[in-house]
Formats: structure tokens, C-alpha cells, sequence
């Protein structure tokens, strides 16, 4: 009793700290602190895009020290590990987008905000060219930001490889307008193959979900969409339900190629119990408005052509190189031989530049193409702009004390000592070291409540597979929500789709 008594007050006690954290996020989030002005006497810093790299740098920077003006054409932050759970529905596109406005309002000193894209850049002159698109104004406005200091942090756009029909017949998976395109469109094609006198080989053809590429993005989006149809699809249209296909494309002879041997087999296996059909050694050739076309390679290394009817087609093969940062490498000699983005060095300075760093998808810093890295980087700036900046005023307050020095003679002890314990203090503040990457795992959530984790601990590797590591998944993505408006929301969604089952309702 004793035993059972601590624990209720252990857990009534934990339950109140969680409700008063909560209460604090939340107080936090609507009563900000008043803002000192931007000084446009200190150096402009531009900060281009509003992701991972940007966001993470934007949150940590000391911004009383910098004209900061952010640019991006998304006025918010997306949290894109739980974007494929926007496709179906499970989580709601609202509750993983933070509005970089709330961010910066949050800032000590004010941030600018240019909702805008960057068309190109110009290093010798210093200036970026900015393109506002918006469609109040009917026109495209053009205009040119000038930097002192420029962080590039643009993200990637998607690889099609030149493949003939991904671009006019795929939907992509990065933004919120991807995931709600998606959404609309599985819909589409169950309630056009539940409609009146549908052939059998159209029903076949309209429930058939082709996912290109067996990376995370693939694998993580066929989960959820299995889940869509057994959990809710199913019970709710049961007429078409033995029709339904979700089949994944890879070229290399496994998925997952970035987890464990363990962890690829588990993940296999599983999608095999969850019917979803995995086709590797299966290069896509072509596609057009209804089907896939594709070479899959034999054991004997025989390569044979096969077509898929395709109802909904997601393509998921990773990264290219955006248009801007495309253009600025024409620009920079140094940068002639990088093929998958901008070469920083170990401080993330651009090579062949001067005052241009770059973060995240956009830079080659020998890193994935992770959040997780873009997050680090973004981070490992504002320590470096920070320290920059103070670095710049002790140097300026060791010129004023040595100045002084002649003007004060009978102080002269007292300012010696002053200048010392600045130069002490700068010396520290100058050791910055270069950017190091530390790797804390690779999560996926596979479908049918289970999720595969790579997570590194103490110099080891550990690997593990299925509920718990679902629920592991799932506490390790709340945690990592940007607010706990973020994870309020997301909580929410979770509750409701699995009380209510998912909303089947085409927007
Ligand atoms: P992004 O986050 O893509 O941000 C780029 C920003 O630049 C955006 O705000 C964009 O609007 C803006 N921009 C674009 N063009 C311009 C322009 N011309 N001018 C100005 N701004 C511009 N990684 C993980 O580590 N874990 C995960 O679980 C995970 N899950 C993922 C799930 C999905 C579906 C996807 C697509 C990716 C996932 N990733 C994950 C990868 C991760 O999202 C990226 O590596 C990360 O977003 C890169 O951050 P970034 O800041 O470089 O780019
Ligand atoms: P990816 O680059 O990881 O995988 C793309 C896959 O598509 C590759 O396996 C490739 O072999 C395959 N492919 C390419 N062309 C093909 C073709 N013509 N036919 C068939 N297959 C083809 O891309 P993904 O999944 O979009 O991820 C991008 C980045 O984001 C990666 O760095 C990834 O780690 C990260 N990410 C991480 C997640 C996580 O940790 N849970 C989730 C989603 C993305």
C-alpha cells in the first residue's frame, strides 16, 4: 500500500508538472515580450528560406545584434517528419506549421519578413533578387535586398531524373500542398471506383497506389496509406475493398538502404503482413497519365520491361538542386566540380565566397540530407554569429579602453586590467571549432502501428522494430514539434482519428 500510495502521488505530481509546462508553453506563446527595434546601422544578415537550417538558426540568433531580414516564399515552418501523416488524414496539414511570424514575434530584437523567393544571387555585388508572387497584387514584383551577411538555407526540390511524365503526372511529397493533394486525390479515385458501371480492369487501375522510391519518404507513405484503407477505407466502402493496391517502386535491391540489414529485412517483412507489394531491382523508365513504366532486373541479371496501371502515383526519389542555388554555382569557380548543392567548409562558408554560408538540403557539408543535420547546422550558425558579433564588441571596447589609456593616466591600472579581462574574454569567445555533426538515429514509422529506429547509443549502433519503438517514434516526433501549440495539436489528431477513424471527405 505504501508502494501503491508513492506511486499515485509520483504520478499526480508528474501529471501536474506536465499540465503546468503545458500551461507555460502555452502562456509563453500568446504574451511575447515587447521587441527592441532592428538597428540598420548593424549589418544586415539575410536569411533565406523558413525551414529546418533557417528556422533552427533564426531561434538560437541573438537578433538584437543583426539587421535580420528573413525571405521565403512559405510563411511558416513545417514540421516534415510528420507530413506523410497529412496524406490520409491521421494529422491535420495545420498542427505541423508553425508561422514564422509567431517565431519571429518571439525574437528579442525584430526580424523583417519578406514573403518572397529568391530568384538569384549576386556575391560580387552583394544582393539577392527577390520574386513576390502573390496573386492579391496580379503581378509578379521584382526587387533586390542587398546583404552583408547571406545564409542560404533553400532546401531541395525533387529529383525526377529527367524520367519523361513524373513531372506532369506524379504528386510529390515535401510541402503542405503535396500532402493535400494526395489526400484529395486517394479519395478521388476510391469514390470514382465505387461509382456506377466501372469496368473491373478501371476499378483495378483506380485502386492501384504506386509509390516511386523506397527511401523513408516512400516507405513512410505507403505505411500510412495502408493504414488509411484497412482502418478506415475498408469498413466505410467494403464494395471495393479487395481491390485496393499500394505498391512500392525501388531501383536498389532493397529499401531503406540508409538502416540496418536487420532493420531493412523487419521492414520488408512487415510491409509483406501489411500487403503492400515491393518491387526492387526496378528502375522507372517512363511514365504517362495511367501508367508506370519500368525495367525490373532479374536474379540471372535479365532486365525485363513491366507496366503499372496507376490510379494515384507518388514519387518519392530524394533531392536536386533548386534553381537559385543552381545558378549561384554557375557563379562561383570553386564550386564547378559539386553536383548536389553548395560546398561549405567546416564553418558552413560557402567555397569561393565571402560572407555567404549555407544550411541544410542546399549544402554539401558531407552529411544526409536530413532534418536533423539542417537542424544542427542552423544551430551551430547563430553560435557563430553570436559569437561574431561579441567578438566585434569587445574588439571595438579594447579600441575605446586603449584610447583611453593616455586620456586616463591615473587610472591607467584600472583600465589595463579591463583591457586584459576583455582580450581573456575574446579569446575564448574567438576558439569557436568547426561544425561537427552529431548523429542521434534514424526513425520510421512502416504502417500497422510499428516504426523501425537506428538510434545511436553511448559509441554503439541499437536497432529495433515494431510497437514500442512506434511509441518510442511517436514521443521522440512530439517532443521535436516546434510549439506546444504544435503538440497540442498533433495530440489532438491523434486522439481523434483513432476515436473517430480518419475524415474521408474530399475538399
Ligand atoms: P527545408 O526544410 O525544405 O526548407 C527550405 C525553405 O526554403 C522553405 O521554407 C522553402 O519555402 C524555402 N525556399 C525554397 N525556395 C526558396 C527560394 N528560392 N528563396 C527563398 N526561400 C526558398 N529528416 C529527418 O531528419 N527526419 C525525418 O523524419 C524526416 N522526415 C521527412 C519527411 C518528409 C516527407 C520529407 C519530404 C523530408 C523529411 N526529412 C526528414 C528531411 C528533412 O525534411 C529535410 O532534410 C529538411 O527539411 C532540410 O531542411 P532545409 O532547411 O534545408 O530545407
Ligand atoms: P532518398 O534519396 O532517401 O530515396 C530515394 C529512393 O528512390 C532511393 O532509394 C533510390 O534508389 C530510389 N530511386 C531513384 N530513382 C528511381 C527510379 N527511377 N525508380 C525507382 N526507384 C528510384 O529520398 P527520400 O526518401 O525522399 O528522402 C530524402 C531525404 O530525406 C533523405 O536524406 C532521407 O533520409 C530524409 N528523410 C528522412 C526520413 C526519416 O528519417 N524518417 C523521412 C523522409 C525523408
Amino acid at each position: 500500500f505504501r508502494t501503491l500510495r508513492w506511486a499515485w502521488r509520483l504520478s499526480l505530481l508528474s501529471a501536474l508538472g506536465g499540465v503546468g509546462w503545458i500551461g507555460y508553453g502555452v502562456y509563453q506563446d500568446r504574451h511575447p515580450e515587447p521587441q527592441i527595434e532592428a538597428d540598420p546601422t548593424k549589418k544586415t544578415l539575410v536569411i533565406l528560406g523558413t525551414g529546418w537550417g533557417s528556422v533552427s538558426l533564426l531561434k538560437r540568433l541573438d537578433t538584437e545584434n543583426y539587421n535580420v531580414i528573413v525571405i521565403s516564399p512559405r510563411n511558416y515552418f513545417l514540421f516534415t517528419p510528420l507530413l506523410p501523416s497529412c496524406t490520409t488524414g491521421t494529422i491535420e496539414h495545420r498542427s505541423i506549421m508553425e508561422p514564422i511570424r509567431t517565431i519571429l514575434r518571439h525574437k528579442r530584437a525584430n526580424v523583417k519578413f519578406y514573403e518572397a523567393e529568391a530568384s538569384s544571387i549576386d556575391p560580387d555585388r552583394k544582393v539577392v533578387r527577390v520574386i513576390d508572387n502573390s496573386e492579391v497584387k496580379g503581378a509578379t514584383v521584382e526587387t533586390e535586398v542587398p546583404y552583408d551577411m547571406l545564409v542560404i538555407g533553400v532546401g531541395a526540390e525533387n529529383a525526377t531524373f529527367g524520367i519523361p511524365g513524373v513531372r506532369e503526372n506524379s504528386c510529390f511529397l515535401k510541402e503542405i500542398a503535396d500532402a493535400q493533394l494526395i489526400r484529395k486525390k486517394i479519395m478521388d479515385c476510391v469514390e470514382t471506383a465505387a461509382f456506377k458501371d466501372q469496368s473491373p480492369e478501371e476499378i483495378d487501375r483506380l485502386l492501384h497506389m504506386v509509390v516511386v522510391g523506397g527511401g523513408p519518404t516512400g516507405v513512410e507513405f505507403a505505411g500510412e496509406l495502408q493504414d488509411f484503407f484497412e482502418e478506415d477505407i475498408k469498413k466505410l466502402i467494403p464494395d471495393i475493398s479487395d481491390r485496393f493496391r499500394v505498391t512500392l517502386i525501388e531501383a536498389l535491391p532493397n529499401v531503406l538502404p540508409s538502416f540496418s540489414k536487420q532493420l531493412i529485412e523487419y521492414t520488408e517483412s512487415t510491409f509483406k503482413e501489411e500487403k503492400i507489394d515491393i518491387k526492387t531491382k526496378t528502375m522507372v523508365k517512363k511514365v504517362t497519365d495511367k501508367t508506370v513504366e519500368a525495367e525490373i532486373t532479374g536474379p540471372d541479371g535479365k532486365k525485363e520491361k513491366v507496366v503499372f496501371p496507376y490510379g494515384l502515383l507518388v514519387w518519392a526519389t530524394g533531392n536536386a538542386v533548386r534553381p537559385v542555388v543552381k545558378d549561384l554555382m554557375v557563379r562561383i569557380p570553386a564550386q564547378k566540380d559539386s553536383r548536389r548543392g553548395l560546398a561549405v567548409n567546416e564553418y558552413l562558408v560557402v567555397q569561393g565566397t565571402r560572407d555567404i554560408w549555407a544550411v541544410g538540403d542546399c549544402a554539401v557539408a558531407g552529411y544526409a540530407p536530413t532534418a536533423q543535420v539542417a537542424g544542427q547546422e542552423g544551430t551551430f550558425l547563430a553560435r557563430l554569429f553570436n559569437n561574431m558579433a561579441k567578438t566585434e564588441a569587445l574588439e571595438e571596447n579594447i579600441r575605446d579602453l586603449s584610447g583611453s589609456l593616455n586620456l586616463k593616466p591615473g587610472n591607467a591600472a584600472e583600465v589595463s586590467r579591463e583591457i586584459e579581462e576583455n582580450e581573456r574574454q575574446l579569446r575564448r569567445i574567438k576558439d569557436v571549432k568547426p561544425f561537427h555533426y552529431s548523429h542521434q538515429g534514424s526513425l520510421a514509422y512502416i504502417g500497422s502501428e510499428k516504426a523501425v529506429a537506428d538510434v545511436s547509443w553511448f559509441n554503439g549502433n541499437f536497432a529495433s522494430g515494431g510497437s514500442l519503438t512506434y511509441l518510442f517514434w511517436r514521443s521522440a516526433y512530439l517532443s521535436m514539434c516546434f510549439s506546444t501549440r504544435n503538440r497540442l495539436l498533433v495530440i489532438n489528431d491523434w486522439l481523434k482519428s483513432k476515436l473517430f477513424g480518419r475524415d474521408v471527405s474530399r475538399e
